[in-house]
């Protein structure tokens, strides 16, 4: 089992990382194998609404998206965590999920994220951290994701690693999330393996709101 987590953040080795070390370490403890992908420094554009994933199976800009849905493919579970920028999960992120999840499962490729359970974490040094955990988690409820819950507010406090590393409830709340996740994945496996299949799926219609 695996989970991969996903860093946000413009810094590599920031709050958001360190939140996501404790979660990794606490999944390795738990034997589920955790791997952290840093999206970059560079500004992540968002989507422009080209359609071309719809023929092509992927996003037409070919960076840390289409390389991050590569490894999702083989991953249990995920966990994507963002710094608070004004409020809201930093744009970054946010850019980088409209594209991943918006060409994912596409032009017969498989969903890389259906029925896989997934967990929001956010970094603040002071306000903001619901609203973006918020913009976080609706990525998972539009996609038939189970969303992981902590004890508490998924989110640490700190400008830096060294200031987070100080946020004792926030380590806290992380390494419960971690737990949560590695049960979660163990449930999952056990149905499998029992033989619970996974919800059957109706065709549907897009309204687009015209009556
Ligand atoms: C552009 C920008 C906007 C920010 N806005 C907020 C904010 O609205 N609320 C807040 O608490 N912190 C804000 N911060 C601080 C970051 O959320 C905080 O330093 C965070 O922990 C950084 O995480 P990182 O080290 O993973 O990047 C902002 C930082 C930047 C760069």
């Amino acid at each position: 089992m695996k989970v991969m987590l996903v860093n946000g953040s413009p810094h590599k080795m920031g709050s958001t990382n360190r939140a996501l070390e404790e979660i990794a370490q606490t999944l390795e403890a738990e034997g589920v194998e955790a791997e952290i992908f840093w999206i970059g420094a560079k500004p992540v554009g968002g989507c422009v609404a080209c359609k071309a994933c719809a023929r092509a199976g992927r996003c037409a800009f070919d960076d840390v998206v289409n390389e991050f849905r590569a490894k999702a493919a083989d991953a249990d579970g995920f966990v994507f965590g963002a710094p608070v920028h004004y409020a809201h999960a930093g744009a970054s992120l946010l850019g980088f999920m409209d594209r991943l999840f918006y060409s994912n499962g596409r032009a017969g490729e498989p969903d890389v994220f259906r029925f896989k359970p997934a967990a929001a974490v956010t970094s603040a040094r002071r306000s903001g951290a619901t609203e973006a955990f918020s913009d976080i988690s609706k990525f998972f409820t539009i996609s038939q994701m189970p969303v992981i819950s902590s004890r508490y507010w998924n989110n640490v406090h700190g400008n830096a690693a060294t200031e987070t590393e100080q946020d004792a409830e926030g380590l806290w709340t992380m390494r419960q999330l971690g737990r949560n996740m590695a049960w979660m994945l163990k449930c999952i496996e056990a149905g499998r393996a029992a033989g619970i299949e996974l919800p059957a799926q109706e065709d549907g219609t897009s309204t687009n709101f015209i009556r």
